[in-house]
């Protein structure tokens, strides 16, 4: 593998241009592919992030053989088409959270890396941020005890239902969209949940707009999750454990800052401020799994995204909530 890693990237949209925007902080790594539904948006974000090769299709950046890395930034209805194109092209592929739109997608996409023994990853980027490390470390130390329970939400307000968000054809909905945070989040903390129960309210096109979830876990930990995209919440996560509690404050998601509080008293503000917009850190992760031969990262592995997928199924299973093209 060539010191530089070279990306190819797939969608001109909001995230493609954030990652792309990532990636400039990393010294080892270059974009020089992007794909496009049109030629005219290949262009424009090749000119704004000088970008060699512009390919009205995505199929050409995953078949361009200067492209060492596919990152997937479409719309989620496309998710496992794009990665099973990609892995087709013998292509490492970093994907978009949600990896695709339900576990039978999920499947089909990790076998065929499997298989082949091809690098995939979930981009789930909060997972590699500097402050969710800490956050991890502190727990296995045992800093607030035995972790019992997690209460996270993430809710914004998206005043139109027109585009992606609302979309039933496009996997839309808080759940997939941003309820993926908190779960994978409570994943993270306390593996796969024994127990999935929500109640969600399914707006005028038919998704979730807001929704409530509580996961219950083998050793009877807790997590009680609240996800929205017609309100604007806290947007704040806390991990309680027998001996005290860390507070992740507003945008935990994408923050650096938290309130450490122990039972025996004391309050201690931590924060761990990074450069770059944040989105370096999984491209990171990625590409010393690449370097290293690896076909999962051990962060975000795959089974645990197929789990988590899992979760994703159940609830909407609960709510009668199925797209178009299941
Ligand atoms: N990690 C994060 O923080 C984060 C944040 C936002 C979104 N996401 C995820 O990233 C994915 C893309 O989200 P986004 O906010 O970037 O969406 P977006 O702004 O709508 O961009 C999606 C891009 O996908 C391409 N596309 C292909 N078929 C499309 C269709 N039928 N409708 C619309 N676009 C289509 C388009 O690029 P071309 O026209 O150039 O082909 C479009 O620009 C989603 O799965 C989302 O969950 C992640």
């Amino acid at each position: 593998m060539a010191d530089t890693i070279r990306w190819g990237i797939i969608g001109t949209g909001s995230i493609a241009r954030k990652f792309a925007e990532g990636l400039t902080s990393l010294l080892d790594a270059e974009i020089v592919a992007i794909g496009s539904r049109s030629q005219a948006n290949a262009d424009e974000f090749a000119r704004q992030f000088n970008v060699f090769h512009r390919h009205a299709s995505y199929e050409a950046v995953v078949t361009n053989p200067d492209v060492d890395a596919v990152y997937i930034a479409t719309p989620h209805s496309l998710h496992a088409e794009n990665t099973l194109m990609a892995l087709a092209a013998g292509k490492p592929v970093l994907c978009e959270k949600p990896f695709t739109i339900n576990a039978r997608q999920a499947e089909s996409v990790v076998q065929a890396a499997r298989s082949t023994g091809i690098l995939l990853m979930e981009a789930m980027w909060t997972r590699f941020l500097p402050p969710i490390v800490r956050l991890r470390g502190m727990l296995a130390e045992g800093i607030i005890g035995e972790v019992r329970a997690l209460e996270a939400d993430f809710g914004f307000r998206k005043e139109s239902r027109e585009g992606r968000l609302y979309d039933p054809a496009l996997g839309g909905g808080a759940l997939l969209d941003i309820g993926v945070y908190p779960i994978s989040l409570a994943s993270m903390i306390f593996g796969p949940p024994s127990q999935v129960a929500g109640v969600a309210d399914l707006g005028a096109t038919g998704v979730d707009e807001q929704a409530a979830i509580v996961l219950g876990h083998p050793q009877g930990q807790l997590a009680l999750l609240h996800a929205s995209i017609r309100t604007h919440t806290f947007n704040e996560a806390s991990v309680i454990g027998t001996l005290g509690r860390i507070k992740l404050h507003r945008s935990w998601w994408k923050g650096s800052d938290m309130t450490l509080s122990l039972d025996g008293g004391g309050e201690e503000f931590l924060d761990f401020p990074f450069t770059g917009n944040g989105f370096q850190f999984e491209a990171a992760e990625f590409m010393e799994c690449l370097r290293e031969g690896r076909s999962e990262s051990k962060i975000m592995p795959l089974h645990e995204t197929l789990a988590i997928m899992k979760t994703l199924d159940t609830l909407r299973a609960q709510w009668g909530l199925k797209y178009p093209m299941e």
